[in-house]
Order: structure tokens, then C-alpha cells, then sequence
């Protein structure tokens, strides 16, 4: 049988969470599946299918995750591979592709690694979870951009169908 690995970088469990989504939609399709936390060790040779996952935080995604990606890049450039960025940009319409999402395209063009598949969900706000400067400056940005700036407020901005589409992109690879 197949086996499908997800690998994440989250900070706050929202990149974990939509893993768990698409693990059930891979398991669906009859496929065997591995959730496993981006750790710069991990052995991606037992797998047929490799899908990584990674969180924005002020602009970037976390340095691992490149330096994961180019260690491994020509297993990556061999196996069916995937990859998606979680972000709160791409809550809007006019962000959430791989073409007009501002972090995805400047990212794995950096890398020079060519995914079979790229997708970019919106994420999470949950401001009471967040530090006070955090919690302030993620106000101050949404503020800018027409977002929730109440400090209670807990937002979960992803759009689950999208998610179950790359899902069923995946178990097709
Ligand atoms: C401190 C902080 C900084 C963030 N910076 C950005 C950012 O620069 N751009 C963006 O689109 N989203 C940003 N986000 C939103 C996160 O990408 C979003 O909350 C996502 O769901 C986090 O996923 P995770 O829980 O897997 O880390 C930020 C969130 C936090 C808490």
C-alpha cells in the first residue's frame, strides 16, 4: 500500500490540524498515511509521497523548513511531492492562490524546489492565545488590512473544502 508522508511546521497546531484534515481524506482514498512533526533528521526514503506544511509568522516561514528543503531536495525532486503554506493573507480572495499569495512563489523560488503540487490555506487568528505583543501587532495588521481587531476574538479563516480538494489532489499523485 502507498504510504503517504505530512510533515509540518506549526507553531500554535493549526498546520498540525489541517494535516489531521487531509490524513483523513488520504486514509479515505485507501492510502496509508504518516503525520509527523518537520525535524531536520527525519528519513523521507520509505515513502512514496512526500507533502510539507508550513505557518507564516512575520513573513517568513520558520528557517527549518528551507534548510529542510534544500538538505533534501534531490529526494524531494525524485518523489511525488507537495507543498503548502498556511497564512492569515490568504484569507483573502485575491491571496490565496500560489500565483497571488505574497509568500508562497518567492518562497520555493528560493529553494528552486518545483512541488507537483502547491496550495496556500488561510489560517488562524486567535488572539487571546497570543503574547501582548503579538497580540498587538497582529491588531495593528489587521487593522491595515479590514481584519478582526477585537482582542477576543478566535477566527478560523480556513477554507476546509479547499483543504479537502488538495487532499484528494494528493491521493491522486
Ligand atoms: C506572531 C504571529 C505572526 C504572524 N505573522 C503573519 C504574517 O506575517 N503573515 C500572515 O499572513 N500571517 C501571519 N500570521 C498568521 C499565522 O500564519 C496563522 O495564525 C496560522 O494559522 C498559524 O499556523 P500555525 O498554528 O500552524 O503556526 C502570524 C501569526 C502570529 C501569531
Amino acid at each position: 500500500m502507498k504510504n503517504i508522508l505530512f510533515l509540518y511546521s506549526t507553531v500554535d497546531g493549526h498546520t498540525l490540524k489541517i494535516c489531521r484534515r487531509l490524513q483523513h481524506v488520504v486514509e479515505q482514498a485507501g492510502l496509508q498515511v504518516t503525520v509527523a512533526a518537520l525535524r531536520p533528521d527525519f528519513e523521507l526514503e520509505a515513502f512514496d509521497t512526500i507533502v510539507i506544511g508550513a505557518s507564516i509568522r512575520y513573513g517568513k516561514h520558520r528557517p527549518e523548513v528551507a534548510r529542510f528543503m534544500r538538505a533534501k531536495r534531490a529526494i524531494l525532486e525524485r518523489k511525488p511531492s507537495a507543498f503548502f503554506s498556511v497564512n492569515i493573507v490568504a484569507r483573502k480572495p485575491n491571496k490565496n492562490t500560489p500565483e497571488t499569495n505574497p509568500y508562497v512563489g518567492k518562497f520555493l523560488h528560493q529553494i528552486g524546489w518545483r512541488p507537483r503540487h502547491v496550495a496556500v490555506f488561510a489560517g488562524m487568528l486567535d488572539y487571546p492565545r497570543y503574547g501582548f505583543w503579538d497580540r498587538q501587532v497582529i491588531r495593528f495588521i489587521m487593522l491595515l488590512t479590514k481584519g478582526p481587531t477585537d482582542p477576543e476574538s478566535v477566527v478560523e479563516f480556513t477554507d476546509w473544502e479547499q483543504v479537502e480538494a488538495f487532499g484528494r489532489r494528493i491521493s491522486a499523485l
